[in-house]
């Protein structure tokens, strides 16, 4: 492992890869050991090189100036990048994905159609009409293992739960509700390129043919408070012109970007606090306090590593001169724990006020799904507390994915505690019970 200067003057770090399986258990010790030694932003030569930035006001300075960072991605037909005024903007995944997303590829002014076409659905209020359905969903995963004593948070409901109401959100029917979270657990950290994704074409074709269908069935079917319902009524009503591709395009985003991010954060929490069960006793008296604590778990264990950005002028940033046409990852996870910015940065402090990180991103792209994502936390963490109160992860057991690449997470979280009572909640998920 080595660190040094390029001939363009950057700061370089070599051994730097965020889809390598070193990433995985070094990624933290690495973003100390680079911010004591180079600064705050450094290049990785790695995928032709990449700038990364992982401190927090270089971080926050560049989410923030989305024309000099910019998050577009142009292609051809072929799905390769297209020159556009001398650029090649490629998108927020390195190394570039075949395809690019509306909304989250999109700089303003293009960007602003879809995010205020779905502001009022991803509302606080809109969220909070979702409380009692969230509740049955969780109520129903844990009835499935209550009597049993044992219960695996990654697979028995932290990939469950967000999979579930992603699909309802989106406005899908959830029978397959196993399959896609498969399928974004995977596609979250495989790289582009890598055969690991061919493997899982067959499901991928499977999954958009079900969206598609959703979209086609919503014409003529009953509309509720989804996303394609509410897209397909402000076609109707012709405030937002959105094709039926688009529509795919956003149902699809809004399943892919709330599932293995939200359960990333769940199971990371559940470990914390079995080692901390100073944190716990605290949270189980008052149970208000999920809503803090739900920043401060995403601020010492962002899901999202990070996601990249083309740059369109040469910039100065963080002591290092980026070119116009270089690639940037900003590292929302390395950001969180910069100690410029916030104190005991590697410690969980519960009450820490206030606690602004970026672990939801920053800027103009911050995430859409927030209020989701809170409540998701905020009702598994509370009924787990409730209903399993003396659970014990078994730290030695847990497994996470293989490597990172954007999203870090989970295959396996299993826990052990006292026996309760079931509810009988019926979810009304077709298969769900088949599923257990
Ligand atoms: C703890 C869970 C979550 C984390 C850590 C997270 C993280 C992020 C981050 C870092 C971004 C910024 C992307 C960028 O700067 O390029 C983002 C954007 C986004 N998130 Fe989330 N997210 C979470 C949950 C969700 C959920 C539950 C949904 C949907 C229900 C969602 C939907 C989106 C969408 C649509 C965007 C794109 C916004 C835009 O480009 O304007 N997220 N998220």
């Amino acid at each position: 492992m080595s660190a040094g200067e390029c001939p363009f003057g950057a700061k370089v770090v070599d051994y730097f890869d965020h889809n390598s399986r070193e990433y995985v258990d070094k990624r933290h010790a690495w973003y100390q050991q680079i911010r004591r030694d180079i600064g705050p932003v450094f290049w990785s030569p790695n995928y032709g090189g990449y700038w990364v930035v992982i401190g927090f006001a270089e971080l926050e300075a560049a989410a923030r100036d989305w024309e000099t960072f910019s998050s577009k991605h142009v292609l051809d037909a072929d799905g390769r990048a297209r020159p556009l005024d001398g650029l090649r903007y490629e998108g927020l995944f390195v190394p570039p994905r075949p395809y690019s997303s509306i909304l989250l590829e999109e700089d303003p002014p293009a960007w602003e159609r879809s995010r205020q076409a779905l502001a009022a659905t991803f509302s606080l209020p809109a969220a909070e009409r979702w409380r009692g359905r969230l509740q049955d969903l969780v109520d129903a995963c844990l009835d499935r293992k209550i009597e049993s004593g044992a219960i695996d948070f990654a697979k028995d409901i932290s990939n469950i739960v967000p999979a579930i109401l992603s699909l309802e959100l989106a406005g899908v029917p959830t029978d397959h509700y196993q399959l896609v979270a498969r399928n974004h657990h995977l596609t979250s950290h495989i790289p582009a390129g890598s055969p690991q994704l061919l493997e899982l074409a067959d499901d991928l074709a499977f999954e958009r043919a079900q969206v598609v269908k959703a979209v086609e069935d919503h014409k003529t079917g009953e509309r509720g408070r989804d996303v394609i319902s509410v897209l397909l009524n402000a076609r109707d009503k012709g405030t937002a012109d959105f094709t039926d591709d688009e529509i795919l395009a956003l149902a699809n985003l809004v399943i892919g970007a709330g599932i293995d991010t939200t359960a990333s954060v769940l199971c990371n929490a559940l470990q914390i606090l079995t080692k901390r069960p100073d944190l716990r006793k605290t949270l189980m008296e008052d149970p208000s306090l999920t809503v803090t604590a739900f920043e401060e778990f995403l601020r010492i264990s962002a899901p999202t590593q990070g996601l990249c950005r083309t740059v369109t002028r040469d910039v100065e940033l963080g002591g290092q001169n980026l070119r116009r046409g270089d690639r940037v990852m900003l590292c929302f996870a390395a950001a969180c724990r910069d100690p410029r910015e916030f104190d005991k940065a590697e410690e969980v402090v519960l009450e820490r006020k206030p606690n602004l990180h970026v672990a939801l991103g920053s800027g103009t792209h911050r995430c859409l799904g927030q209020f989701y994502a809170r409540l998701e936390f905020e009702t598994i963490l509370n009924t787990v507390l409730r209903r399993m109160p003396d659970f014990q992860v078994d730290l030695d057991a847990v497994k996470s994915f293989e490597n990172v690449g954007v999203v870090t997470g989970f295959t396996s979280v299993p826990a052990t505690f006292t026996p309760g009572a079931k509810l009988g909640v019926d979810p009304k998920v077709p298969g769900f019970f088949a599923g257990a």
